[in-house]
């Protein structure tokens, strides 16, 4: 059925059938028709930042920057949907064209730019949601705010978030607001994940509820690169990485169409780039929580990433091509075989 879909979907411009899809799922929804869409809850609790997760599969950010649609993508089996990336105030993003498929590759190059209705609408849909597994919910900044005032950005994200979120992730990988990766190197990183880990740990303790924060990381690094990362991860307490958002990298899909628009690539060509980010995390802080994303199509692709060192994944790129089944594929391969460390 999502092959049909999605032979009609991708005659459309990307834009326009991502909104027409999350349009049909949230109809499936309300008609109680979510399950015949393909998808299913493999039960598979697991464990991981002081959250128990109903299956070690999730939604990545940014396919539901507002947190509209977190009831109807809930339901199609995924353990843990990650909502934003979400800014203090609502914002455009870039103008359109800013979202290309490149199918020979099964992958995608986005310029959407944090395109959100802004925490405060965020917050009223997560308040409305029912879906019953772990919401995370992605922190940004405005494009509009300075580099060097992010941390008010996310300072602001954080104390409006942490009352509704099961755990928090500090987005400083999109290589879509002009400067946002030079918060991932040296004292910028200490300076922001030790401010957010004390503004986090204050919220905690005034809530009487822990939230972990995880910090998502650009694939586009070198070990050594990586290897700061994790030392900076271990000095401020941050809870655990996501690994890795899309990459600048192009060589993949050279000489394709569309290659040469700018923004983050994502899909089969980042599965490797991820691994290899995930390998040197884990080597350095062998007890970190890691959720590892990039370019899972297929279960044995999920086994593949957990054997690389994640405890969780999750889904964005395979997710639009494969459709709602990826989602129970994924859960059972790692529930049945998984090559755990
Ligand atoms: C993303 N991604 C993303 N990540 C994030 O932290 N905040 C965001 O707002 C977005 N937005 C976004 C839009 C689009 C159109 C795509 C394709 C991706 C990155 C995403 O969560 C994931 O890290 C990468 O896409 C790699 O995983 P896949 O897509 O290869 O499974």
């Amino acid at each position: 059925m999502y092959a049909l879909a999605r032979s009609i979907l991708f005659r459309l411009d990307a834009e326009t059938a991502h909104g027409r899809a999350l349009g049909a799922l949230d109809l499936a929804y309300r008609l109680k028709l979510a399950g015949c869409l393909g998808g299913r809850r493999v039960d598979d609790p697991v464990s991981l930042m002081g959250l128990r997760f109903p299956n070690r599969v999730g939604l990545a950010a940014g396919l539901d920057k507002s947190a509209d649609h977190l009831d109807a993508l809930g339901a199609l089996g995924f353990g843990f949907v990650e909502v934003g990336t979400v800014t203090p105030r609502a914002q455009e993003g870039n103008p359109r064209p800013r979202l290309f498929r490149l199918p020979e590759r099964g992958a995608i190059i986005n310029r959407m730019g944090f395109n959100n209705a802004g925490v405060d609408h965020l917050i009223e849909r997560v308040k409305a949601a029912r879906f019953n597994g772990v919401i995370g919910i992605n922190i940004g900044k405005n494009l509009t705010t300075p580099v060097e005032r992010a941390v008010d950005d996310y300072l602001i994200c954080l104390e409006k978030v942490h009352a509704h979120a099961h755990y928090v992730t500090v987005n400083i990988s999109s290589p879509n607001t002009p400067g946002l990766r030079n918060l991932q190197f040296g004292e910028h990183l200490d300076t922001l994940l030790g401010t957010l880990r004390d503004a986090g740990t204050r919220l905690d303790q005034a809530a009487g509820r822990r939230v972990p924060l995880a910090v998502k990381i650009a694939p586009d690094m070198s070990d050594e690169e990586v290897g700061l990362v994790a030392q900076s991860i271990a000095r401020s307490g941050i809870d655990a990485v996501i690994a890795a958002n899309t990459t600048v990298a192009r060589d993949a899909v050279a000489g394709l169409p569309h290659a040469d628009e700018q923004g983050g690539l994502s899909g089969r060509p980042v599965f490797e780039a991820s691994n290899r980010v995930i390998r040197e995390l884990r080597r350095h802080l062998p007890e970190l929580p890691i959720i590892g994303v990039g370019g899972i199509d297929s279960g044995e692709a999920a086994v593949a990433k957990v054997a690389a060192g994640a405890d969780l994944v999750q889904l964005y790129t395979g997710f639009i091509y494969r459709g709602p089944a990826l989602v129970g594929e994924c859960a059972e391969a790692l529930k049945a075989g998984v090559a755990r460390r």
